[in-house]
């Protein structure tokens, strides 16, 4: 193979989690280490990483797509770019994706990103580069700084998943439970403060699994990192996300309570109202038990807005077990939810299990679904007007003079003012909509 042309601008195209989100920033600055700089919006790059996601199969077959595409531009404009598979379908379809994709040249495992520099030079010199290992936290210390941020950051404090429900590939692509150490946290938390972070969101599979050692050698869990980091000055917002119910402390609950700087927001998974279905998916929770957890942080914090995830169509479903489902959600009355058909993923339990359900079954329940949760989200919003609160200045509106930021609650709120990004402001909120509330700016800067 020729020899490349070493790139001088890149793209990072991140699909699926906020994991992969943070992922695709961390490559962005790997490759800034090297001179590359981001494409202009509207222009071809020179290298482009396609941080892919394998979490359901429309998910993972993007990537052919994309790539096919991205081909098909570079040879009308005479000049191919380098193409880097990366995340979760690069671990997965590693060698597949090389023996069917002749114009990828770098296919590189969410582990194993901080390798990308070196893979590049491979390319460059017209090879290929596989890199599929899982070093626990090697790619983290292999990070450079962050520099700059948007007001509210990602940090990724745990990865991987030990859980494993019978539908889910994560265990397999992101592989077992590591925690990152507590100290690396703390600095990794005061770097993104020092770079412009007001909020900073930690991540992780299963985020509330963390555990670490603090300064004392106390073994600390979720709790003791969100009252370290709530101590740092200038950090006004905590949140995290996902979490297992399994893994939901007393510890985390009371900190829901005495932590003003933890937003009231918990997305917490159910998949199911059906107990037989929830055995099935291997969760290791009821609905009822998920309801008396809920209720619990709800006693801590009152005004707690909930979130939660949802699949319909799992094998053997029946009418009976979906409208338990949709029982429980009349039960919790969600701020938000996120919901799916099933998908049978290669190499799970579930993919072979019998009673597969037909696609136009999982179309209509899933209609149905979002119906609810949808009617939910706009009673909260409704609910939520004439509250002044609280809201953290991400960015411009569409129109003149407007802003966007998010309430605790994590609404999106647009309101016009003179006011700058960055900025926590106190808004009463004047009217709702199904995904965003407008608002009137009261106060401007308050920290
Ligand atoms: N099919 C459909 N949805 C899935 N999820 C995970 N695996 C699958 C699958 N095989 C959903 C779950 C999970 C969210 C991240 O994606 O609801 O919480
Ligand atoms: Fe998708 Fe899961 Fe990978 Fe995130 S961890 S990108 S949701 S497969």
């Amino acid at each position: 193979m020729p020899d490349n042309a070493p790139p001088k601008t890149y793209r990072v195209k991140s699909f699926g989690c906020q994991m992969n989100v943070y992922d695709g920033e961390r490559m962005g600055e790997l490759l800034g280490e090297r001179g590359i700089v981001p494409a202009a919006e509207g222009e071809d790059a020179d290298l482009v990483v396609l941080n892919t996601c394998h979490i359901r199969e429309k998910a993972a077959e993007k990537v052919y797509s994309d790539i096919g595409r991205i081909s098909k531009r570079g040879r009308e404009a005479g000049k191919q770019p380098l193409i880097a598979v990366a995340g979760c379908v690069a671990q997965a379809e590693g060698e597949e994706i090389m023996a069917r994709a002749p114009a990828v040249s770098m296919v590189v495992g969410p582990q194993a990103y901080h390798r990308l520099p070196e893979m590049l030079d491979t390319a460059i010199a017209g090879g290929r580069a596989t890199d599929t290992d899982m070093p626990a936290n090697a790619k983290f210390d292999a990070l450079p700084r962050r520099r700059k941020t948007a007001p509210s950051a990602f940090l990724t404090i745990q990865e991987g998943c030990d859980k494993f429900c019978t539908y889910c590939v994560v265990p397999y692509t992101r592989g077992a439970e590591i925690s990152r150490p507590y100290s690396a946290l703390v600095d990794e938390a005061k770097k993104l403060v020092d770079a412009g972070a007001r909020e900073i969101t930690l991540l992780g599979q299963n985020v509330s699994a963390w555990s670490g050692e603090d300064e004392a050698g106390r073994t600390v869990g979720l709790a003791g990192l969100v009252r370290a980091l709530a101590k740092l000055p200038d950090l006004a917002r905590i949140r995290y996300t996902t979490s297992h119910p399994a893994d939901m402390d007393e510890a985390l609950i009371a900190a829901h309570g005495e932590v003003d700087k933890l937003m009231p927001y918990l997305h917490l998974p159910v998949q199911s109202g059906s107990d037989r279905v929830l055995k099935a998916m291997n969760r290791s929770h009821t609905a009822e038990s998920y309801l008396k957890l809920l209720d619990r942080f709800r006693a801590a914090r009152p005004d707690l807005a909930l979130s939660g995830d949802f699949i319909v169509g799992f094998p053997g479903e029946t009418e009976a077990e979906f409208a338990e489902t949709l029982q429980l959600v009349d039960a919790v009355g969600y701020a938000q939810a996120f919901s799916f058909k099933y998908s049978p993923r290669p190499g799970t339990p579930a993919a072979t299990m019998d009673g597969q359900i037909a696609p136009e079954v999982m179309d209509e329940r899933l209609q149905r679904l979002q119906a609810a949760l949808r009617r939910d989200q706009l009673a909260f919003n409704e609910a939520s007007v004439g509250k002044t609160c609280q809201v953290l200045v991400e960015r411009r509106g569409k129109q003149d003079g407007q802003w966007l930021g998010k309430s605790p609650w994590l609404q999106s709120v647009h309101f016009t003012g003179d006011i700058a990004m960055g900025d926590l402001v106190e808004v009463e909120l004047t009217s709702a909509g199904p995904q965003s509330l407008g608002g009137r700016l009261r106060q401007r800067a308050l920290a």
